[in-house]
């Protein structure tokens, strides 16, 4: 079969691709690659039933990101927005890892080189196995004192009294990434890294609208990788990658790894 690269994807050459033909390129591709990155969104865990932000259930629908995910917020009312996260931490404490999920893992075991990056702050990833991985947009398991920033696993966070700092007494928060504020420095150097260092990407679930996420693909592109992005539909960095499988992340993810 012939491999498409940037100058002649099957699209822009007109040429009639036989069924299957780019789940099977990608596949190939995958096999043959010897440094992986993956960027996950929350498509992915939706096929866990987590709820995603902009889909048609999506949370930014019926909340608003405004009064909720905002530093901003949090300082007006910490008690609305502990009450939304633990919410959203009960919900997700009754979901699982998918198939996605787990051959993400199984990806990493096989890859000689192998990096997972994830907007998700759900811990599923972590829950099904993988270890080379960086939460770009926090974790909801863990929270942050607001004094003297100390991270914690904190899985029972008293609503009734707020939650407090066993170092210093001051309010924990969430330990997620807001609106307006900037991701970790150290999170953004492993993630230059790891973009331009892989011969493949892999985006998965995302809806390509969140910066510095939404520049990923474009980062790995710009270093010659082989950019391959799994969504229900299109997105707007789907004109630069090099496939775009539509399906769902957990009937597509597996089949990538084994023959077809
Ligand atoms: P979105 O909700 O914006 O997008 C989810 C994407 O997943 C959409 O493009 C869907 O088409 C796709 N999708 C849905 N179900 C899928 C499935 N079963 N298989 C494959 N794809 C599917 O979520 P994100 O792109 O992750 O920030 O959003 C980015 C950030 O915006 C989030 O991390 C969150 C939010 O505000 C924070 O929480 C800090």
């Amino acid at each position: 079969m012939r491999v498409y690269g940037d100058a002649a994807r099957p699209e822009e050459t007109g040429q009639i691709m036989p069924p299957g033909s780019n789940l099977e390129l990608v596949r190939q591709r995958l096999a043959a690659a010897r440094n992986i990155t993956v960027l996950t969104g929350a498509g992915i865990s939706a096929d866990s039933g987590v709820p995603t932000f902009r889909g048609e259930d999506g949370l930014w629908r019926s909340y608003r990101a405004e009064d909720l995910a905002t530093p901003e917020a949090f300082e007006r009312e910490p008690r609305l927005v502990w009450e939304w996260y633990n919410w959203r931490r009960e919900l997700i404490a009754t979901k699982q890892p998918n198939a996605a999920h787990l051959a993400i893992v199984e990806l990493e075991r096989r890859a000689p080189a192998f990096w997972l990056i994830t907007q998700n702050v759900d811990g599923l990833h972590r829950d099904a196995g993988s270890r080379n991985l960086s939460e770009i947009h926090g974790n909801i398991w863990k929270v942050r004192c607001t004094g003297c920033n100390v991270v914690d696993e904190n899985r029972d966070v008293p609503i009734s009294i707020l939650p407090s700092c066993h170092h210093c007494g001051a309010l924990l928060r969430p330990h997620i990434v807001w609106f307006g504020e900037s991701l970790l420095t150290t999170d953004l150097q492993q993630c230059s890294t790891v973009l331009r260092s892989c011969d493949l990407l892999l985006v998965i679930g995302t809806s390509g609208v969140v910066y510095p996420a939404a520049g990923f693909a474009a980062v790995a592109k710009e270093t010659s990788a082989f950019v391959a992005e799994i969504n229900l539909g299109p997105t707007p960095q789907s004109s630069l990658v090099d496939v775009s499988l539509q399906g769902r992340a957990k009937d597509l993810v597996p089949l990538l790894l084994d023959p077809i």
